[in-house]
């Protein structure tokens, strides 16, 4: 398979590193939180103007309630501005809002304002803005076997089949999973469906990623020769 010039149409981020940037600066983790929220605007934004056609981000994973309260306290307000308080200016630029993940254990408050933002924007086809949020790749697996099982399913299931019981079903496979911070692995995140994505590691911290570096990811996809196994 020859070179290609293409724009990925899903790119997955593991947005790492957000605590350290922070501590190098001699600033509290939170801090680091900040600056990481506060890159995702304008990424997006990018993202969609280079034709992008969905991004989906890492914000708190299953594994994340072993952190401070305080921590937890501060993510969860800042995934409450993503999700609902910037849902109208991501309403007009026709950008959808889905959450993946699951709702127990978040506050009902959250819970509600998510249903709202999804509703608010689930018409707009030109982009979709996945925040993985109490997610965890084998908690989502162990939920659609679950699921089967309770709805008394008793003939053989296809992959399409079994993935349509994932929290991702209106999803594509991420084209790209990039995971910023200088970690490399995938950290219980999209472990099935990035079975074919290209990973793309960055070893500067999240709140340090620039729009330029989307470039860059772009054209290390188009460099990379994709043939699914054949
Ligand atoms: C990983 O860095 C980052 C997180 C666990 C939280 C990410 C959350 C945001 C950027 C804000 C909320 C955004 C949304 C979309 C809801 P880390 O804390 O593990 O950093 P470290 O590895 O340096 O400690």
């Amino acid at each position: 398979m020859s070179k290609k010039n293409s724009i990925p149409k899903h790119i997955a981020i593991i947005m790492d590193g957000n605590g350290r940037w922070a501590s190098k600066r001699g600033l509290d983790r939170s801090k680091g939180h900040l600056k990481g929220y506060e890159n995702i605007k304008p990424n997006v934004i990018y993202a969609k103007k280079i034709g992008i056609k969905c991004i989906t981000l890492f914000a708190f994973s299953t594994e994340n309630w072993n952190r401070s309260s305080k921590e937890i306290n501060f993510i969860f307000d800042l995934a409450s501005k993503v999700i609902y308080e910037e849902s109208k200016f991501l309403n007009k630029n026709k950008v959808r809002i889905i959450h993946l993940g699951s709702i127990d254990n978040l506050p009902e408050k959250m819970i509600d304002r998510i249903k709202k933002s999804e509703e608010m924007t689930k018409d707009n086809k030109d982009f979709t803005l996945a925040v993985a949020f109490n997610y965890g790749s084998r908690d989502e697996i162990l939920r659609a076997v679950n699921k089967i099982i309770d709805s008394r399913i008793n003939t053989q299931l296809s992959e399409e089949d079994f993935e349509s019981f994932f929290m991702t079903n209106m999803l594509s496979n991420p084209d790209v999973v990039i995971r910023t911070g200088g970690e490399k692995r995938l950290s219980n995140f999209l472990l099935w469906q990035s079975a074919y994505s290209e990973l793309i590691f960055f070893d500067k911290f999240w709140p340090d990623f620039e729009t330029h570096d989307l470039d860059l990811v772009i054209d290390e996809y188009n460099n990379r020769i994709r043939n699914f196994g054949s």
